[in-house]
């Protein structure tokens, strides 16, 4: 029994493979340990196809839009089930891809069950699967990387969390709603320690435009030195953008996102000078600092966690310190895109996958925060506005492209895909470059003690 505790424990996720093949016999026999799982009548109606063949990946990437991770496992496992009830096509075929992962682990053999394998027409025309079959997932198989073989577990719920007795008992204790007002901070906290940690450490999750980054860049260059404090540094997707010498604080809001940027900086292989905190309203850190920024998160806070972190700087910032907070605002064309998903996809953030990693997300009013600043005793706040046509509209049409492509299952793809739109919009955006606009969909506000 220890040793199936062991096996249960020590599964996780892979999602980078070493080369090596899985021996043909080893693949059967973790495949008839998948049969041994229950099925309603004992009907075993379900089907493992295995494809090793690169050909066929490819198809599957590129005509049904699957997730291009299924390019880098040696072995895939499509798991169908017959389709006469959907119900136990789904739950069968669940319990047999867990035994699947778990006999893998057990084998020394890396797993994952994803379910952005695309459109699920497509990949049944591509594996000439029959129309009464049930696309339940694909799993990837094969040796771990050294890198994922050193990654750490993805945390737990405890389970007195989850457990009711005799009836549900509603906790309140999840969210998904837009609006940042909605959340309390302990459910961002949550909502960061397990949902944002999905995927390994360190890669960048938040989506920016190279020209958002440019605009970081140039900013960090004209108005920031010395030592740094970083607010919500997340997945460090910018921290690239400070020059090397820095100093740099990165503030976040737990020890799973902290561990988060510290790969981040890790594999990124950035030589700034950094160092990590987690906030905590009651215990201000000693230091004091040149700087304090925030990218790109300013839209995700309620007007509490604005004034938290506003005020938190005022203490720590230097005599002649200064705040910089760059996000994207309520300018008409963005607010027009914020509101076309919410009527399209209702108020839920995991439903369009865009911003769910971090957590809340509502274009902000640049009013609200210059009054929280003010409120705060800033000195000479200044605000930039930037770009009319928010660049971000480019990232945001590849998503649409892998929706289209994918049959609404997915959203993210990692390679860009071309067509007569993307290279209009490309052109347009480029033509536009980093330019002022009283209208801008992206703010620069700084501000002085
Ligand atoms: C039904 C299902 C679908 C999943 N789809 C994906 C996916 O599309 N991409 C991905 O990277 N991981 C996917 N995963 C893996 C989960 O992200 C992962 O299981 C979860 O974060 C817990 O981490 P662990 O498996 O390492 O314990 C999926 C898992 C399940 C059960």
């Amino acid at each position: 029994m220890k040793d199936f505790v062991k096996v249960v424990k020590t599964r996780k996720s892979i999602r980078s493979f070493s080369d090596k093949r899985i021996d043909n016999k080893l693949l059967f026999k973790i495949l008839e340990l998948a049969t041994f799982a229950p099925t309603s009548c004992n009907q075993q109606l379900w089907n493992f196809i295995i494809i090793e063949e690169p050909s066929i990946k490819d198809k599957l990437i590129n005509i049904a839009a699957s997730n291009t991770m299924i390019g880098k496992s040696p072995v895939l496992i499509v798991m169908t089930y017959d389709s006469w009830n959907y119900k136990e096509a789904i739950q069968a075929a669940s319990m047999a891809t867990n035994n699947i992962l778990l006999a893998s682990n057990y084998y020394g053999v890396g797993s994952i069950a994803i379910n952005s394998f695309g459109s699920e027409k497509k990949v049944k025309k591509i594996l000439n699967i029959p129309e009464n079959q049930t696309i339940c997932c694909f799993i990837l198989l094969g040796y771990p990387d050294e890198r994922s073989k050193n990654a750490q577990l993805v945390p737990r719920k405890p389970v007195d969390q989850l457990i009711h007795w005799n009836k549900f008992v509603k906790r309140n204790l999840v969210n998904y709603n837009y609006n940042p007002e909605d959340w309390s901070l302990m459910q961002l906290i949550d909502h960061q320690k397990y949902y944002s940690r999905k995927t390994y450490l360190g890669k960048e999750m938040d989506l920016y435009h190279n020209y958002e980054k440019d605009l970081i860049r140039n900013i960090i260059k004209r108005h920031a030195n010395g030592k740094i404090l970083d607010i919500l540094t997340y997945d460090g997707s910018y921290l690239s953008e400070f020059p090397e010498n820095s100093s740099i604080v990165c503030l976040d809001l737990c020890k799973e996102t902290s561990d988060y940027s510290k790969e981040s900086i890790s594999l990124n292989k950035l030589k700034s000078n950094f160092s990590f905190e987690i906030y905590d309203k009651n215990k201000i850190s000693p230091n004091h600092f040149d700087n304090v920024t925030m990218f790109f998160k300013a839209e995700r806070l309620s007007n509490k966690l604005l004034n938290e972190f506003s005020h938190l700087s005022y203490d720590l910032l230097n005599e002649n310190g200064k705040l910089i907070f760059v996000y994207r605002r309520n300018s008409f064309l963005f607010s027009l895109y914020y509101k076309t998903i919410k009527i399209l996809f209702g108020n839920d953030i995991r439903k369009t996958g865009i911003y769910s990693f971090f957590g809340p997300y509502k274009p902000l009013k640049s009013k609200r925060l210059i009054n929280i600043l003010r409120k705060n005793n800033y000195n000479n706040i200044k605000e930039f506005r930037y770009f009319l046509i928010p660049p971000f509209y480019e990232n945001l049409l590849q998503m649409y492209l892998q929706y289209k492509k994918s049959d609404g299952s997915s959203y993210l793809h990692r390679t860009k895909r071309e067509n007569y739109l993307t290279r209009l919009m490309s052109k347009i955006i480029k033509k536009q470059g980093i330019r002022r606009s009283r209208f801008g969909s992206v703010s620069v506000v700084i501000a002085s003690k």
